[in-house]
């Protein structure tokens, strides 16, 4: 461990890098979205893969969320650990491994599954009709991002499929619109996107109900895509994730603003001999290589005074471009790209109000 962080340690004092979050903000945004989505009618089940904090899933609870979202295994144990009531894991259950963890975690918490076929689900069916239990499973819609997902012409046939297999419910539809953040700073064409996904998914739940099918979540995820997609009537949930801290990413495209960013790196600049450039202490292992929607390579951007960007990193050397007199010394604030990524690169989140430490919050489920 490090010469280690307290309670009550000023900003100026802490080791770097290190990322922290501001309490306040975050606090902020879980407010805003939950008014958002309460305003909209739609249940709140906010992603975990931005924060991994059992901190900030209990102050999203007590914000309104109804339960989590988990990418991964480990996540998923975490939440169901006593963390969240109810999880969604957006992820293909395939493999034991993925299928032991669903099984288990079905113990201590209701969790809901997303598949986009009837083949990766039938390892889940064996277990579950093994075990005695049923798990409820939401069907993988692709409304545009072209990841996972069944297009919709093929969802009632795959709906069907899943309804008849042992040990399954079919639960409802989903989809995780990142096509909305893929238009960039365009509002009109991300408006456009995130309708045209809740639309799509709100069409293909009623075909499979035509059916003759119960769907009872029609479930849309994301922060770009969240005031857009959910207010389609007929969608009962949303899913964003990176709205809790915000990031350089959303601010450049405009779907957050500056001051609703809660999070940033600190570092130390530790050399200035080149010219050209001034190096910090804080590399792509601080902020992660997530790419920049600014489409020039940052890896981060500063926002303390004297500005610049992180042009690019090593792994515990960032490259300071464009400040203004760096001096070895300095402490820098960046903004990472992307949250999550930088959260994930992490072992916990330093938690500060008016630039004092008032929590150290672990980051789990990092693998
Ligand atoms: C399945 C799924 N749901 C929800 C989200 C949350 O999106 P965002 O990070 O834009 O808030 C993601 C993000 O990757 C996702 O993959």
């Amino acid at each position: 461990m490090s010469a280690d962080i307290v309670i009550g340690m000023n900003a100026a004092d802490l080791p770097t890098p290190v990322l922290v979050v501001d309490a306040a903000v975050l606090r902020r945004n879980l407010a805003e979205m939950a008014a958002h989505t309460a305003a909209l009618d739609v249940a709140l089940r906010p992603h975990w893969k931005t924060t991994k904090s059992a901190e900030v899933a209990r102050l999203q609870l007590e914000a309104g969320a109804v339960g989590h979202t988990a990418a991964t295994v480990a996540e998923l144990t975490a939440l169901a650990s006593g963390v969240s009531p109810s999880v969604f894991l957006a992820y293909p259950p395939v493999g034991r491994f993925r299928v032991a963890a669903v099984i288990q975690a079905s113990r201590t918490a209701e969790v809901i599954v997303g598949a986009d076929s009837v083949d990766a689900v039938r390892e889940l069916s064996e277990a579950a009709v093994a075990a005695g239990i049923v798990i409820p499973i939401r069907l993988d819609i692709d409304t545009g991002l072209r990841r996972t997902g069944v297009a919709p012409d093929g969802a009632v046939a795959a709906a069907r499929a899943i309804a008849a297999t042992p040990g399954l419910r079919l639960d409802g539809v989903w989809t995780h619109e990142g096509q909305v953040q893929a238009a960039g700073t365009d509002p009109v064409e991300r408006r456009r996107r995130g309708v045209h996904a809740g639309e799509t998914l709100v069409a293909t739940a009623d075909a499979i109900r035509a059916d003759g099918h119960e769907v009872t979540s029609v479930s849309v995820g994301s922060t770009p895509g969240v005031r857009s997609a959910p207010t389609v009537p007929g969608i009962t949930e949303a899913r964003p994730g990176t709205y809790a801290l915000g990031d350089e990413n959303q601010v450049h495209i405009g779907t957050m603003s500056p001051e609703d960013v809660a999070v940033s790196v600190h570092s130390r600049v530790v050399s200035t001999r080149p010219a050209e450039w001034a190096i910090i202490d804080a590399g792509i292992k601080a902020m992660s290589s997530d790419g920049s929607m600014h489409g020039d390579g940052r890896i981060g951007t500063v926002v303390s005074a004297g500005g610049g960007v992180v042009a690019t990193g090593h792994e515990e050397h960032g490259f300071l471009r464009g400040a203004d007199d760096p001096r070895v010394g300095d402490i820098v604030r960046i903004r990472p790209n992307h949250a999550c990524g930088a959260v994930n690169m992490h072992h916990r989140i330093v938690v500060m109000e008016d630039d004092v430490v008032t929590g150290l919050w672990p980051v789990l489920a990092r693998h």
